[in-house]
């Protein structure tokens, strides 16, 4: 049969991987796809420029566009991020009836439901399963194989940089900003590394996992987003010295008010699997109702790893290119006319345990009047410890930790145990996770 002609636009460390895969496991792919998929253009950003892979059978441009206007292109692979030129691009690509594979969860994440409206109304796929969790197959997991499920809850460790800094903060004491620089020397960053640390690429990703998983619109926007940059070394060892790990997890909740989407830094148990996911690895919890609590672990960033993504995009797209249109599988999950509009529930609306960290006086009275004004808030204790002071007469750190309570609640609560004249206004507060499959 007629090879299958691809065009990447964007040949850096994915596309890269990507041409490498799939010259080096091409006769695989061929058994798999049915045809052989062949990179016949690319677009690079300078022809002259070292790479990864060999171009010597690649028509390489420096004009996106040819590719997407190409008539011999029939797939179009997405590969420069970003949601301005590369939207473009991908909007062009599928008014010309192509189809389009991408790792961009931005461009997902923030424009989806209007791209895949617009793919729908051509009758061609945009598959993205690289643009959430680099090398884990979760979009197909959800999608596909947990179809018969109603998924209750899921959360993920989905940003690898973030990983990779609170994994060598706490094991070797390393500084956040040396820790930054090398993920981003390793190509694991994006290319504005405050998405990393400020837990918007964890976001984007979430997004578009609570979308699939419990058939809403993609609402970026609702998402609550708390990063790591605010997290000091003393956390990470408070965490360990409570039995917990201090991780960035993205969290999506069907609960009976509506669905919460959030991303922050989470205290889990240290014994929980999710808990041991260190460096730049990724794994995501999905509980649904038949199978209960499933983990998907493995590599969430990097070159192959991305590309195996991609390429298994590639292998579906051909497969599929002889299926009727309305016999695909949906972009999200659920058909596109039968998706709801449960509502993302505010932070504050969202329940959670705490681990707090006061700094206090250490005089007569101080922690009654804390647990005071958390009982006051119907806020319940469940362990309480008092740290001996640094130096005589210096403050003491009391650590906390609640059992679940609304945000609302502890916002208030905070509010006024941060005026008291003995303690330091400036209160340390992490969420806590049991990830329990109830
Ligand atoms: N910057 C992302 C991460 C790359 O660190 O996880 C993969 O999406």
């Amino acid at each position: 049969m007629k090879p299958v002609n691809i065009g990447i636009l964007g040949l850096g460390t994915v596309g890269g991987g990507t041409v490498n895969v799939l010259n080096r496991n091409a006769d695989e792919i061929t058994r798999r796809a049915g045809r052989e998929i062949r990179v016949t253009m690319a677009s690079v950003r300078s022809l002259d420029k070292p790479r990864i892979c060999d171009t010597s059978s690649i028509k390489l441009t420096t004009d996106s566009f040819e590719i997407i206007n190409h008539p011999d292109i029939d797939v179009v692979v997405e590969l420069i991020g970003g949601d301005t030129l590369a939207l473009e691009l991908v909007q062009k690509a599928i008014t010309n009836g192509k189809h389009v594979v991408t790792a961009n969860k931005a461009l997902i994440a923030v424009h989806g439901n209007e791209v895949f409206a617009e793919a729908q109304r051509m009758g061609v796929t945009v598959a993205f399963e690289a643009a959430v969790a680099g090398g884990i197959p979760i979009i197909k997991a959800v999608r596909e194989g947990l179809a018969g499920n109603r998924v209750q809850w899921l959360a993920g460790i989905i940003n690898g940089t973030s990983n990779f800094i609170l994994t060598e903060m706490r094991d070797k004491g390393r500084s956040f900003e040396d820790v930054l620089a090398e993920a981003q020397k390793l190509g694991y960053a994006e290319a504005d590394p405050t998405f990393d640390v400020d837990g918007i690429d964890a976001a984007h990703k979430l997004t578009i996992l609570a979308s699939i998983a419990f058939g809403i619109p993609l609402q970026f926007d609702k998402a609550y987003i708390e990063g790591i940059r605010s997290l000091t070394t003393q956390d990470v060892t408070d965490a360990a010295d409570l039995g917990f790990r201090l991780k960035l997890l993205g969290i999506a909740k069907h609960t009976d008010n509506g669905v919460e989407l959030r991303v922050h830094p989470t205290l889990i148990p240290e014994k929980r699997l999710l808990a041991n996911v260190d460096g730049v690895m990724n794994a995501i919890l999905v509980n649904g109702d038949a199978v209960g609590p499933t983990l998907y672990y493995g590599a969430g960033a990097g070159a192959d790893p991305t590309a195996s993504a991609v390429v298994a995009d590639l292998v579906d797209v051909v497969r599929a290119l002889t299926t009727d249109p309305e016999n695909r599988v949906p972009h999200l999950a659920f058909q596109a006319d039968a998706l709801n509009d449960t509502v993302i529930l505010p932070i504050e609306e969202v329940s959670s345990a705490w681990f707090l960290r006061l700094q206090a006086q250490d005089q007569p009275n101080v922690l009654a009047n804390v647990t005071k004004i958390l009982g006051e808030n119907a806020i319940s204790i469940e362990a309480i410890v008092q740290k001996a002071p640094h130096q005589q007469g210096a403050n003491v750190p009391i650590v906390i930790l609640t059992h679940s309570v609304f945000e609302k609640a502890m916002n208030q609560a905070l509010g006024k145990i941060s005026k008291l004249p003995e303690i330091e206004p400036d209160i340390t507060r992490i969420r806590v996770e049991y990830l329990g499959s109830d």
